[in-house]
């Protein structure tokens, strides 16, 4: 039997789990514990995605290291995912020992192999933030459509892909200043080598969906190109090896991050190693990957491209599944459908999700809506009312009248008996095919026959004339109900494990789906499933709405270490003074810049402060702050600042101003 591994794509460790990812990780999960159920030997391997200038750059606005920003998330990722059900065999991190040996080990090889050289490129650089702009950390006017304030690489005004250099009047994301070209070397990996090995690969059958293939190959015809492996510092990475100060690009070792994980999980595991899934080129260990549709090229073509590079195994299946739009629209924090998988599992259980989503997966690549509407109805409708009443009715009069004793499956049932099979076997197959959605639909057939066959044999009714009939009547709905409960299983875990206990039975598999329970005990009924208030559901995007208005999600707060000791020298080297603020405006296009005019005794200055998520200008006018006299002005994109006043920032992004208070007269050194 070959061992098989399964992985979902890895969350970046920058913030919470959300809906979207949920239906990838749900997805999954169904899937391996499907798998599982059938007697395959499986792991599920994931990790949190540690690594690149988002993390880097959030975690020093929080004042804070990468590594800590990724330890909080990684931890809040395993407790939110395990609310889910979501059945990891291993949740590891990318920034780990094992992920750096074999991202260097990779990288070497195909070094050797001579699939990496080495290019200068010009790229945008901020002199004030000392770093290397990636694209979407410049902002400008759209070349296209002269749109304002635009990302470097796009614009979300009239839809244009430019390039950063193109973009008019471009300035620093981060502190507004002008970048300016600079070059630097860069290492490449020649993905052009392997586009004979890519084409083959790729239309392997049953590797990769029809629609994901038809694209795919697009992108192979119109020519590969080499790809960009490196980064300049300050980047949170694994430095690349004979190098300083340049790293891995965060989509180099991410992948790799699948094998870090199956190494980590393996340790001191006897009767698996890593080498039989990743590194032994020729093992039978089948590889399946479930991603989102944006990140396709990763996967179906720089992943294997890198691994055949190095000889390890190349994965066997890609799994692509489409976006999550919230009632038709894309998930959007104003209307309060950005949610987290935090706040839904405080409001809803997450059962109801895995069903839900369950009826909507395919094998498709289209959005896969979450309609509020809908979602309430499906589950009160089809898993309240129908499954779970089947069950309560059955089990509850088998409990009061019939001393909980199951009889025998009357013959007026034997006709049904073939339909339920059947169902079961087109059950099968969908979940073969990721068909989730047909799944259900089969479960729900097995609960309407059974549920029908009730009504029809009244066995309240009979069991005024003849008790053993309402018995037999019932013997073949929980014959049903066992059936639902192993085809629903990989779907509802908690649930059904609720169900076997109800019904007496252990750990049920599929080899049990035989309709064969007769004269023996069941247990008592218990609570399995609420329905859903829709004023739940209400609150839940309301708490979701007020969840964003407070910016980024906090983090435990931390003291940062104190920096390099400093000589009284070094500190006279700034002037700091006195400043009253006299006049205080908006920038318009900016969130986050006020206008201060300052009076420093001997002149005025225009200063701009980015303080506006916690003051009204209004609120500044006759403040007595501290500011910082002799910086060297600033051209930023909105104008000249000739001074910068102190503040304190928390890690929320909350500010606090040094005021002197009681004032001191403007101009007045601070000692
Ligand atoms: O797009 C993303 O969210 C990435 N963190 C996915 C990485 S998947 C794998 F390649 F590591
Ligand atoms: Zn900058």
């Amino acid at each position: 039997m070959p061992k098989i591994l399964v992985t979902s794509a890895l969350p970046y460790a920058n913030g919470d789990i959300h809906m979207g990812y949920l239906v990838e990780c749900i997805q999954t999960d169904i899937f391996v514990r499907f798998l599982r159920l059938i007697g395959e030997d499986v792991i599920y391997m994931c990790a949190c995605d540690a690594h690149g200038t988002p993390i880097e750059i959030n975690a020093s606005r929080r004042g804070i290291s990468p590594r800590e920003l990724v330890e909080y998330y990684h931890e809040r990722h395993r407790e939110d995912l395990a609310r889910f059900e979501i059945s990891f065999d291993e949740y590891y991190t990318t920034d780990s020992p094992e992920n750096r040996r074999h991202c260097e080990a990779i990288f070497l090889a195909a070094k050797d192999k001579g699939h990496i050289f080495t290019q200068d490129i010009e790229q945008y650089y901020c002199e004030n933030c000392k770093r290397f702009l990636p694209d979407r950390y410049i902002r400008g006017i759209c070349p296209k459509c002269g749109a304002a304030d635009q990302y470097g690489d796009v614009c979300e005004k009239c839809g244009a892909t430019y390039s950063p250099t193109d973009v008019i009047e471009p300035a620093c994301a981060l502190c507004g200043a002008a970048p300016s070209l600079k070059t630097s070397t860069h290492y490449f990996f020649k993905l052009s080598d392997f586009r004979d090995f890519l084409v083959e690969w790729t239309a392997t059958p049953r590797r990769l969906q029809e629609s994901v293939l038809a694209f795919v190959r697009g992108w192979i015809d119109q020519g590969l190109q080499d790809w960009d492996i490196s980064r300049d510092g300050p980047y949170f990475g694994f430095e690349i090896p004979g190098e300083t100060d340049k790293f891995f690009y965060v989509w180099m070792d991410a992948p790799i991050g699948y094998i870090a994980a199956t190494e980590h999980y393996c340790r001191g595991r006897h009767d698996r190693t890593v080498e039989e899934y990743w590194c032994n080129k020729d093992s039978d260990a089948l590889i399946h990957h479930f991603i989102g549709k944006d990140i396709v090229p990763f996967h179906t073509l720089f992943w294997p491209a890198t691994l055949k590079a190095a000889d390890y195994r190349i994965p066997d299946a890609v799994h692509v599944h489409g976006f999550l739009t919230v009632d038709g629209k894309k998930m959007s924090k104003s209307r309060g459908t950005f949610i987290t998988a935090r706040r839904f599992a405080e409001f809803v259980n997450p059962s109801c999700l895995r069903y839900y989503y369950a009826t909507k997966l395919s094998d498709s690549i289209d959005d896969l809506d979450l309609n509020i509407e809908e979602f309430a109805h499906r589950v009160n409708s089809e898993l309240v009312n129908n499954i779970t009443n089947l069950i309560s009715r059955t089990v509850g009069f088998l409990n009061k009248r019939l001393d909980s004793r199951l009889g025998k499956i009357p013959e007026d049932a034997a006709a049904l008996i073939p339909q339920v099979e059947a169902a079961i076997v087109r059950a099968r197959g969908d979940y073969e095919i990721l068909r989730f959605g047909r799944v259900m639909k089969e479960i729900l057939q097995i609960s309407d026959l059974a549920n029908n066959f009730i009504q029809q044999r009244e066995p309240w009714a009979l069991m005024k004339s003849n008790p053993e009939d309402s018995r037999d009547v019932l013997t073949f709905a929980v014959n049903c109900i066992k059936a639902i409960t192993i085809l629903l299983k990989p779907v509802l875990p908690s649930y059904c494990r609720k169900v076997e206990r109800i019904l007496n039975l252990g750990d049920l598999t599929w080899e049990d789906l035989r309709l064969d329970l007769q004269n023996r005990q069941i247990g008592q009924f218990e609570k399995l499933a609420d329905r859903l208030e829709s004023d739940t559901l209400g609150k839940l995007i309301a708490a979701s709405r007020d969840d964003l208005a407070g910016g980024i999600a906090p983090v435990a707060p931390e003291v940062p270490e104190f920096g390099a000791e400093i000589t009284m020298d070094d500190l006279g080297r700034v002037d700091l003074r006195a400043g009253k603020i006299l006049a205080a405006e908006e920038v318009k296009g900016s969130d986050r810049l006020v206008n201060l005019e300052v009076d420093l005794g001997r002149e005025t200055r225009t200063i701009l402060a980015g303080i506006k998520q916690s003051y009204a200008p209004a609120d500044l006018i006759g403040r007595t702050v501290v500011v910082v006299a002799n910086l060297k002005p600033r051209k930023m994109k909105f104008g000249t600042s000739a001074g910068m006043i102190l503040a304190g920032v928390d890690s929320s992004g909350k500010i606090g101003l040094c005021e002197l208070n009681p004032p001191v007269p403007p101009g007045t050194p601070i000692h």
